[in-house]
């Protein structure tokens, strides 16, 4: 069987972009693929990538939440569906220390969240620049060819591709090495990352860090708020509905919201709109869909209990230290530690 596999960080409440950007394409994926039985689906909470960085509010409810997240959104538990917490699977922790060996300063140094992140910061933590290595270790564990990601997250795949593909190399044929970004891509089905903007400032990509909270729509924000918000969205002075991302960035936002919303092909949003004066019509449009969707996501949402989080993760948890510890003990004997 192929494994699929990503993860979410559960630092804060994620945004609207969020879900539509990485959640709702990764759901939609992993529902596609887990019927038959080729693909198996991963999908864990990198907890240990938290903590290397700053954690709004208290860490386990943070988890706790963001599982419930992929389950609101329409994840489908089956068999060949495996949730999980990376740090309920020690191995992910002990593989990271071996691929630090593999690994070199001069590539992991070369990853542009990192060199962003530390910029003339001494006392930024080593964790932010082992971030990727952990990353590879949480892929190479399950053997996983297909990891759906953001765009920014690239250059950690081709990381986790070079470290396996050396490792092999000295140790011999032990990690499967996933798929080529331009391969990852394609198999997401999608041209470029889906990036929903800033409602106030639609140059900029929507994000939980912006201050001003009429430039976000976060998931726990009430139907009505979030409508609020879609009607003050900026738009700009044309006058004329086109999906033009440089000329109309604001337009061009709500049209890609309303498409993901309401699950229609953009193209057919943006011809059912195209040439439409009054904005406040699409205004209006978006935000019902919005406020739709928040109402439904957060009603099913509140039907999710904890104990029924604990017990997919028991199961989960289960089967991945199985996998993880197996694939760990054969790198084991590759470099000679049993
Ligand atoms: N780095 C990812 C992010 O910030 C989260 C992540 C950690 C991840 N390990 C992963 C994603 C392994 C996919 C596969 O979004």
């Amino acid at each position: 069987m192929k494994t699929i596999l990503t993860g979410i960080r559960a630092n804060s409440v994620l945004t609207l972009g969020n879900y539509l950007g990485a959640l709702l394409p990764m759901v939609r994926l992993a529902n596609k693929y887990s019927g038959d039985d080729e693909y198996q689906v991963n999908i864990f909470v990198p907890d240990l990538h938290s903590i290397i960085s700053e954690v709004d509010g208290d860490l386990q409810e943070n988890i706790i939440r963001t599982l419930k997240y992929w389950l609101a959104a329409g994840l489908k538990l089956d068999k060949n569906v495996h949730v999980y917490r990376q740090s309920y699977v020690p191995a992910h922790s002990e593989l990271c220390w071996i691929l630090n060996c593999v690994a070199t300063m001069g590539e992991t140094s070369r990853m542009t969240q990192y060199k962003e992140k530390s910029e003339g910061r001494e006392s930024c933590n080593v964790g932010i620049f082992d971030y990727p290595i952990l990353m590879a270790a949480d892929i190479l564990l399950y053997s996983a060819q297909y990891v759906p990601i953001g765009e920014d997250q690239f250059q950690h795949i081709e990381l986790a591709r070079n470290i396996a593909m050396r490792f092999n190399h000295k140790y011999g044929e032990v990690f499967t090495v996933p798929v080529s970004t331009a391969e990852q891509v394609k198999f997401m089905g999608v041209d470029e990352g889906i990036r929903i903007r800033d409602l106030l400032n639609p140059e900029k990509k929507m994000s939980k860090s912006t201050a001003a909270a009429g430039s976000k729509i976060m998931l726990d924000d009430s139907p009505e708020l979030a409508a609020k918000k879609i009607m003050s969205a900026t738009t700009d002075s044309y006058g004329k509905v086109k999906f033009d991302m440089w000329a109309q960035p604001g337009i061009s936002n709500l049209l890609q919201i309303e498409a993901l919303l309401t699950d229609t092909p953009l193209q057919d949003v943006i011809s059912t709109w195209a040439g439409e004066t009054r904005y406040g019509e699409l205004k209006k449009k978006v935000a019902s869909s919005v406020s739709q969707t928040l109402e439904e996501f957060q009603k099913r949402l509140s039907e999710i209990s904890d104990e029924q989080v604990l017990m997919i993760l028991g199961m989960g948890e289960n089967y991945a230290n199985e996998i993880a510890d197996a694939k760990l003990k054969e790198v084991q004997k590759a470099v000679r530690l049993r």
